[in-house]
């Protein structure tokens, strides 16, 4: 498979520009994928500096090593981005130039029916980033969690309006029949919601299972909270999100970091000592332009923020 088929890295030029600030540095990237955007980077980066790259996806690994093998200072991690600390020591560094984080999933993973990822053809629901090492499965949310938990997952991680009645209808159908392809999920998607909102509903049911699964909000913030704690000060985080929840926890967290501030604001000045540990590069938000929509549509919802460790 080609690089460009396996997935293209989004807003590449822009994580370069703001990820790099020695070329000799330390960069870790949580989201390797196919090693998109670590090829353009390393190539920026002189042959001292170390990339860590890691992933939770063993075929992503497998891909990676091979496009990038021409690169001797890379060191690649089996695992989620929380685990950062432990790369960090199999690397042998202590403190991190960069941190990219560059959300979701891969086009390939998308496009490997098998894994579950999509509603345009009839699969079987999987959707684990790590089948080696993670148990559940979309399958079983579907199958055993009770009636209130899907109502939760449907509006807290899809904001699926009909999410009461899609979790009864789901509830119902299990009664008789378990639910273990896409097809019959859609189905049931389809008893509840009308005609032109349907692929948007497809598309959050969707998006409500996969972060469940993958536990995906929690370890964004868990890994938000150790990037700071290991970038040396100037060093940079850039987070790419491709969903409004992802963005909300990103756009949040950089502002507490830079006004990190608890007093009551009638308090004539602070007591709390809070102090800022870091700062939001502007432009705040930097989104692809028309050109790259244009070339590769995946990266339509892309919404990337940096901050700079003080
Ligand atoms: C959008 S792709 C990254 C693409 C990559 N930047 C490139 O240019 O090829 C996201 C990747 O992050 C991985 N991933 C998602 N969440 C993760 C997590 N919590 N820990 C480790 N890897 C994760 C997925 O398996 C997927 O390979």
């Amino acid at each position: 498979m080609s690089d460009s088929n396996y997935h293209v890295p989004v807003l590449a030029e822009q994580v370069c520009r703001y990820l790099i600030t020695d070329e000799k540095g330390v960069y870790l990237d949580g989201t390797l994928g196919g090693g998109g955007h670590a090829e353009q980077i390393l190539k920026k980066l002189d042959a001292e500096a170390l990339y860590i790259g890691l992933d939770q996806d063993p075929e992503a690994l497998t891909f990676s090593k091979k496009r990038l093998a021409r690169f001797k200072n890379v060191v690649f991690y089996h695992g989620v981005f929380t685990e950062m600390e432990a790369a960090m020591q199999l690397a042998n560094v202590e403190t991190l130039t960069g941190v990219l984080l560059d959300l979701g999933i891969s086009s390939y993973q998308v496009d490997q029916e098998a894994r579950g990822f999509t509603f345009r053809s009839d699969v079987p629901l999987d959707m684990r980033m790590d089948p080696s090492r993670q148990q559940l499965t979309a399958g079983d949310v579907l199958n055993h969690y009770d009636y209130r938990e899907l109502i939760r997952i449907f509006r807290q991680y899809g904001e699926e309006a009909r999410a009461a009645c899609i979790a009864r209808q789901i509830v119902k159908q299990r009664k008789t029949t378990p639910i273990v392809s896409s097809g019959q999920l859609l189905k049931l998607i389809d008893r509840c919601v009308g005609g032109k909102h349907l692929k948007k509903s497809y598309a959050r049911i969707f998006q409500a299972l996969r972060i469940e699964v993958n536990q995906e909000l929690e370890l964004l913030s868990s890994a938000l909270n150790l990037a700071v704690s290991k970038l040396k000060k100037g060093g940079r985080l850039v987070v790419i999100s491709y969903h409004s929840l992802e963005d909300r926890i990103v756009k949040n967290f950089l502002r507490e970091q830079e006004n990190p501030c608890i007093c009551p604001p009638e308090l004539p000045e602070c007591i709390c000592g809070r102090q800022p540990t870091m700062k939001a590069l502007k432009p705040k938000l930097i989104r692809p332009d028309e050109q790259e929509v244009k070339k590769n549509p995946r990266a339509r919802s892309a919404k990337m923020r940096v901050g700079e460790k003080l």
